[in-house]
């Protein structure tokens, strides 16, 4: 394990210091560095808590304990030049697929631009058209039931924006392998998803609040829908892709919530039913 004991620390904080949505209540925060603190931070009810970059978290927050993966199981800076590795679940999505680039290391391109930590990534399969995670993914480290135990990737049910792990799991390591490649050509890869992505709001948002029906895509169903501009207090539906909710500035949970409710109700009537990609906490 990485460091030698290092007591959890505990806080309590305001989640939405820790999501990208910026909205979120209260909840006590148990970071963790190895075993010992994951076995304690384990010891009564939790959540598992990655980059926050797919979460809406309730207005009153949560009861239960949130786990995040400390400084120990980031390992940015000693990912180098192995095309197959173990990596830490607190190691940022962003700095990973920077680095394999310059090391010429292919694979993780279609995760430009996904702020999520390798953990949250692993648990959302992430990915765009070009190419998910579990492209490149071999292996995964969970700690579950007190233990830390590895499962080889076929045993996750990996599909889209979905992996299944044995419940209360907490992806600690991940194993990925990559190809060996010209770094131009992984550049100009990067290129074209940074392309696809130009579109996308630059506002404070989870990404994009539902799955895509099979075959289609949510936000070209909610623009045909006329509901782009859609408000309720600070919350609203992104003009520039309709699958994008934004926190304009001030919104609260309760708000984002709302205005999910609107445009899921609003596509039912046309015959469309939208599933959530956010996962909600305290609802
Ligand atoms: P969190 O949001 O913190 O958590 C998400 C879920 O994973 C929660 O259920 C949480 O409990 C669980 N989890 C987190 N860490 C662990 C762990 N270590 N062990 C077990 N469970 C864990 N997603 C895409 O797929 N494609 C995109 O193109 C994309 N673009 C985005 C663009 C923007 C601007 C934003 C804000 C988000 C985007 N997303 C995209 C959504 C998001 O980045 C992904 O869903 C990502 O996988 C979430 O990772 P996270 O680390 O932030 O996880
Ligand atoms: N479209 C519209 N109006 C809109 C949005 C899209 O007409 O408001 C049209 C586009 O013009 C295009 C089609 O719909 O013809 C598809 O749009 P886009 O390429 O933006 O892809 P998407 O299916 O809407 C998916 C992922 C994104 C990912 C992009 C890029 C989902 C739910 N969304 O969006 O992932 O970044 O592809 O590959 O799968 C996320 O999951 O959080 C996310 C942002």
């Amino acid at each position: 394990m990485p460091v030698d004991s290092a007591p959890a620390k505990v806080r309590t904080v305001a989640l939405s210091d820790f999501t990208t949505l910026k909205v979120g209540g209260p909840a006590e925060l148990w970071e963790v560095d190895d075993e010992q603190g994951l076995k304690d931070a384990t010891s009564e009810p939790y959540r598992v808590l990655g980059g926050g970059s797919n979460l809406l978290v309730s207005d009153a927050g949560v009861a239960e304990r949130v786990i995040r993966l400390g400084r120990a199981f980031n390992d940015v800076r000693a990912f180098g030049e192995r095309h197959d590795a173990w990596l830490g679940a607190a190691t940022p999505l962003p700095g990973l697929v920077r680095r394999a680039q310059r090391a010429g290391l292919s694979g993780l391109e279609g995760l430009l631009g996904v702020p999520a930590v390798l953990g949250g990534a692993v648990a959302m399969n992430a990915g765009t058209r070009f190419g998910e995670l579990s492209d490149t993914l071999q292996e995964v480290e969970v700690f579950v039931d007190g233990a830390f135990e590895r499962l080889p990737a076929d045993r996750l049910e990996l599909s889209y924006r979905r992996a299944v792990f044995p419940p209360g799991a907490i992806v600690t390591r991940a194993r990925l392998r990559l190809t060996r490649s010209d770094p131009d050509a992984v550049a100009r890869r990067l290129e074209a998803v940074d392309g696809a992505r130009k579109g996308q709001p630059k506002v404070k948002s989870a990404g994009c609040a539902f799955q895509n029906p099979a075959g289609d895509s949510a936000g070209r169903l909610i623009d045909e829908a006329g509901l782009k501009g859609l408000r309720v207090g600070d919350a609203m539906v992104a003009h520039e892709h309709g699958n994008f909710i934004l926190n304009l500035g001030a919104a609260t949970a309760t708000d984002v919530r709302t205005l999910i409710a609107e445009v899921q109700s609003s596509l039912a009537a046309r015959g469309v039913e939208l599933e959530l990609e956010w996962r909600l906490w305290g609802f």
